[in-house]
């Protein structure tokens, strides 16, 4: 029998807010024993993260369509500190499970990253995405997803966000903790959605750069193929359609839902946009990172 999801509260860790049910297992993330093989896709929710795991995992087996379809994602790279309705799969179980060398998502912030992963000198790839297209997918996902909180209105939301109040807390520390991480710490790569979509060429041989994976032009061309968002939307083993429809309301929203950048103008008004704007600029005075919002400045709203 189906287990019905619930949505859940978000509860302070250490100043984070995080769902409550993985608050009460976050003692053992955070004793989680990383080894030095081991692979940490970190982002704040809805960045591009499932993006940059099928871009990895392709890396790794050279391009190979089928050794990328054993699977659906969060099955050949766990979620670090996802818990799950049935206990077995939840993403510590799963990488209790595995042997290294493991492709590990999360998203927690820098500050939550269990010790292990620095103290094993891991690689980290990061990916940021503009804020406003950031905030208005995980919109849509809380309204999809049935175990998340319970999104409210969008204005409500864009506030919540803005302040930090959304599970995982802050973008703005978030991005900023990575960020002036990797100025010390050569062995995390930073990347930008926005830059993914407008040479994902380069970007990916950035990736099989950083991971010391050489490719021929013909595997990324066939990388970049298979990562289009076109592409993943109709691998099952890449969209999370494996997940059932009483925790995704696919009648809420898709999680491969547009895949675009500039997709905030749809939804943020004149006047959030100004206090966005105001606040975004106040906020991110002390550790200017290049966000891109817009990828060609057909509109006057893409003064960022
Ligand atoms: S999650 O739940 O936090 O892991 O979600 P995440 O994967 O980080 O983010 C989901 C958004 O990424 C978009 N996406 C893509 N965009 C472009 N190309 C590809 N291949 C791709 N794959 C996923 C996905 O559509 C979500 O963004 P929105 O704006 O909601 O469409």
């Amino acid at each position: 029998m189906e287990n019905k999801a619930t949505r859940n509260a978000v509860v302070d860790v250490r100043g984070v807010p995080l769902q409550v049910p993985i608050a009460k297992y976050f003692t053992r993330v955070d004793e989680f024993q990383a080894h030095k093989d081991d692979l940490l896709i970190a982002t704040y929710p809805k960045a591009g993260t499932t993006w940059t795991q099928e871009i990895v995992d392709l890396i790794l087996n050279k391009g190979n369509e089928e050794k990328c379809r054993r699977a659906p994602t969060h099955v050949r790279m766990p979620f670090l500190e996802m818990t799950t309705l049935d206990p077995a799969e939840s993403g510590m179980a799963k990488l209790e499970k595995m042997a290294p060398p493991r492709v590990i998502k999360t998203h927690l912030p820098i500050q939550l990253v269990p010790r292990s992963f620095w103290e094993a000198g891991c690689k980290v790839i990061y990916m940021a995405r503009n804020p406003k297209d950031n905030v208005v997918s995980y919109f849509h996902f809380d309204s999809m997803n049935l175990t998340q909180p319970e999104p409210g209105p969008w204005p409500e939301y864009l506030k919540k966000f803005m302040k930090g109040e959304l599970g995982w807390g802050s973008w703005y520390d978030h991005i900023k903790g990575f960020w002036r991480e990797k100025q010390k710490n050569k062995n995390i790569l930073y990347l930008f959605y926005e830059d993914m979509k407008e040479d994902p060429s380069r970007e990916v041989l950035r990736i099989a750069e950083f991971l010391g994976k050489p490719l021929s032009k013909s595997v990324v061309d066939d990388i970049v193929h298979l990562t289009t968002f076109d592409s993943m939307r109709d691998n099952p083993m890449a969209n999370y359609s494996t997940v059932p429809d009483s925790v995704f309301d696919r009648k809420a929203s898709e999680f491969m839902r547009k895949g675009e950048v500039g997709d905030w103008q749809n939804y943020f008004s004149p006047q959030e946009d100004a206090e966005f704007e105001e606040h975004y600029h106040r906020t991110m005075a002390d550790t200017p990172i290049p966000f891109k919002f817009c990828l060609h400045k057909t509109t006057t709203k893409c003064s960022l």
